[in-house]
Parts: C-alpha cells; structure tokens; sequence
C-alpha cells in the first residue's frame, strides 16, 4: 500500500520526530538516508506544503519544533507498541513455551498488526472496509492524520480535523455470530479506557502519583462505548461488520481520539459535550511538568493502544467476556444511574443494573419493570 517514496518520506519525519527541537542538517539526513541534498529538500518542501510542522532554516537544517504536534509515523506507533510490533505482551497476559513460541500465535490468538498511515482520507472505516471486502487479513490497522468524511454511530459525523486526534480503524475477523459483535466492542472500551488512563499515569505520575491516578480514575465508559472525561467525550468508537447470517466475514473497529483539541478547535455544536486528552492534562496539570511535556506523542498513545487491543482481543478468545466485563463494569459511568433513553418518539427514563456478555443493558423501568437496551443512546441523568 506504500511506495518508495511514502516510505522515505515517512523514515525522514520518523528520524526528526526523535528528537524534537533538534536541527538536522541536510547534509546528516542525506548521509542517513542516502539520497543527495537536494533530495532531501524536494522531501522536505512536499512535507511542509502537505501540512508538517516543520522548520526549515538556512543554515541550521530541519526539525519538527518542540512544542508542536508530532506527525503520526507507522515506525513510531511500531516503536511504542513494542519491539518485536505484533502488540503481543510477551511474558505478561500471554505465555512463552519453553522453544520461545507464542501459545496464542500458535493458536492463532494473537494480532498481529500491520500499520498504515494515511495523510487524508475520507474514513478510515470506509476505507478499512473496502481494503477488507478485497481480502486484507485480521490485525491490518489503518490511521489517518485527517478525515474529510469522519462518521459517527447513529449517522452522525465525526468531527476529524488534521493533526488533531487520533483517527483509527483496525479490522478483525473473528469466529463469531454477528449477534455477539457488541462483546468485542465492549473489550475495545476496556483497551481504550486503559490506554488513557495508562498514558495519564505515565506523563503525571512521577510528579504527582495521587493527582495522577485521580486524574485517571475521572475518565469513564458511557454505554455502549463512549468514552468521557467530566460528562464530556473524549473517545467516540464505531463498530460495522459484514456477516452471513450465522457468520461475520470481518468487523470494522473505529476509533476516534479527540487528543489535541482546545474547546475553540471544536465546532460550536460540540462544545459543550466534546473534549480532548489535551485540555484533560491540561486541567490536572501538576507543578514541576513544563507545558511542553505533557503533550501526549500521538504514536505513543497509538502504540500503547494497538498493545492493549491485542493484549484484550487475545483475552476474549481465550477466556471470554468475565474478567473484561469486570473491568468494563468498574470503569462504567452508566451502571446504578438514572438515564433518560433517548428514543427519538417517545423518550423514557430508567434506572441503569447491569451489562450482558453480549453488551446489552439491563435497565429497570420506575414501575420495576426489567428490559434490556440493545443499541441506541441514552443520557445519564
Ligand atoms: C461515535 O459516534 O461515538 C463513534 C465515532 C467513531 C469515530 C472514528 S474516527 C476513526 C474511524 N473512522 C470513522 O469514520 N469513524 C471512526
């Protein structure tokens, strides 16, 4: 899916992007790269004119500034995901056999992701699907810088501006009836809440451990699998599969990150119900943590996420949903409140029990009465 020239382009951001505020000069980067000067400038004016925060200035060379946003690189989010970049938690959730195999690989549990990086892209669903219909295998995970067509649930559109957010699809084809596919997007909100969680600690916890855990505690899933911070969504996921009757061909799993967004950057529509990981970290901002530093690197959170997703998904297939649903439950926002759901002729109020395997909600009625949601949306009261 990538040229010669994409891959270039990609190791050049990916080399300036490991140490940010640092000029190269074109002369180290034409001896790294091994290409001529004027190579490297002709790369180096195409990324500028596509959008890439980068400084060029006579003399000093090329650098991606400190205090900008890091372009999303396929060797960063590699990088981060870990060394051997099939996201496998080796020694941890998942056993080595004494030969150094992996059981899960053996038995075919395991993702192993194939990572591609989009500049523009109308949605990395849209895309993900059709590269799915012509045959691409499980684990194939596609991120895009931008979307012009972001989509929500329900037929909305998801707001996907450059740079900002961490705009991602990964494709699975699991052995399933299509009716169990809302048990995988259940496990997907675990990896997700995780993940933030894991990266909040991460850039605050060596300041201020107990402000950074209460930090991370704050974010939360609202059923089915929104994710929030302070009643507002950071974290919006998009399931859409392609099934025989009685069996999936393959799931299409979006995931959007609102990560560098200020309150202005959204549109006036959204502000009151969207936030970022941005203006988060920004409001549990612990002293001794220079602005700069807790910008989170988009590959990093990527990297971290692609890890728990495996790490997740391997989990479901060996042991099934109990353990996922207990850590859904502790992080939910939804469960022993009261909702209001939001039936689009005749909205009705309940009280939220429980969750199913399956990812329905059980609900009961202000009469006792019992039902259990299937999709849709409700507000927490
Ligand atoms: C929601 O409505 O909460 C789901 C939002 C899902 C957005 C993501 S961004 C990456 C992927 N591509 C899309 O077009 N949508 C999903």
């Amino acid at each position: 899916m990538k040229d010669a020239t994409s891959d270039i382009r990609e190791r050049i951001l990916s080399r300036l992007s490991d140490e940010p505020g640092h000029y190269f000069s074109g002369e180290a980067i034409s001896h790294e790269m091994g290409m001529t000067r004027a190579a490297v400038w002709k790369h180096m004016h195409f990324l500028k004119q596509s959008g890439w925060p980068l400084d060029c200035v006579t003399r000093k060379g090329y650098r991606i500034p400190f205090d900008r946003v890091l372009p999303f690189s396929a060797a960063g989010i590699r990088i981060a995901m870990g060394k051997d970049g099939t996201g496998r938690f080796i020694g941890n959730h998942f056993k080595m056999k004494d030969d150094g195999t992996d059981e899960n690989a053996m038995n075919g549990k395991s993702i192993i992701w194939k990572i591609t990086v989009l500049g523009q892209t109308d949605s990395t669903n849209s895309r993900l699907k059709e590269l799915a219909a012509t045959g691409a295998p499980e684990g194939t995970a596609l991120f895009a810088e931008e979307q012009l067509g972001g989509r929500g649930r329900l037929g909305r559109s998801w707001s996907s501006q450059r740079g900002m957010g961490i705009w991602m699809s990964i494709l699975l084809r699991p052995d399933m009836a299509p009716g169990q596919v809302q048990s995988i997007t259940l496990a997907v909100s675990v990896a997700v809440v995780e993940t933030l969680r894991a990266v909040i600690l991460e850039i605050f916890g060596g300041a201020d451990p107990s402000r950074a855990e209460c930090l991370a505690g704050s974010i939360g899933i609202k059923w089915p699998n929104d994710i929030l911070w302070g009643g507002k969504k950071i974290c919006g996921i998009l399931t859409e599969l392609a099934a025989e009757p009685e069996k999936l061909s393959h799931v299409v799993i979006g995931i959007g990150i609102n990560v560098f967004q200020t309150e202005d950057d959204f549109p006036p529509e959204l502000r009151s119900i969207a936030a970022s990981l941005g203006m988060m970290l920004s409001a549990g901002m612990v002293s001794g943590i220079r602005e700069t530093e807790y910008l989170p690197d988009r590959n990093r959170v990527a990297g971290l996420l692609l890890r728990n997703l495996s790490d997740v998904i391997g989990e479901y297939r060996r042991q099934g949903m109990p353990d996922i649903l207990k850590r859904w439950r502790s992080a939910s926002v939804t469960l022993g409140r009261d909702i209001r759901v939001m039936d689009p002729v005749n909205p009705w109020f309940a009280h939220a029990v429980d969750v199913c395997e399956d990812g329905r909600l059980l609900v009961e009625r202000p009469d006792g009465t019992k039902t259990y949601l299937l999709s849709g949306e409700i507000s927490i009261r």
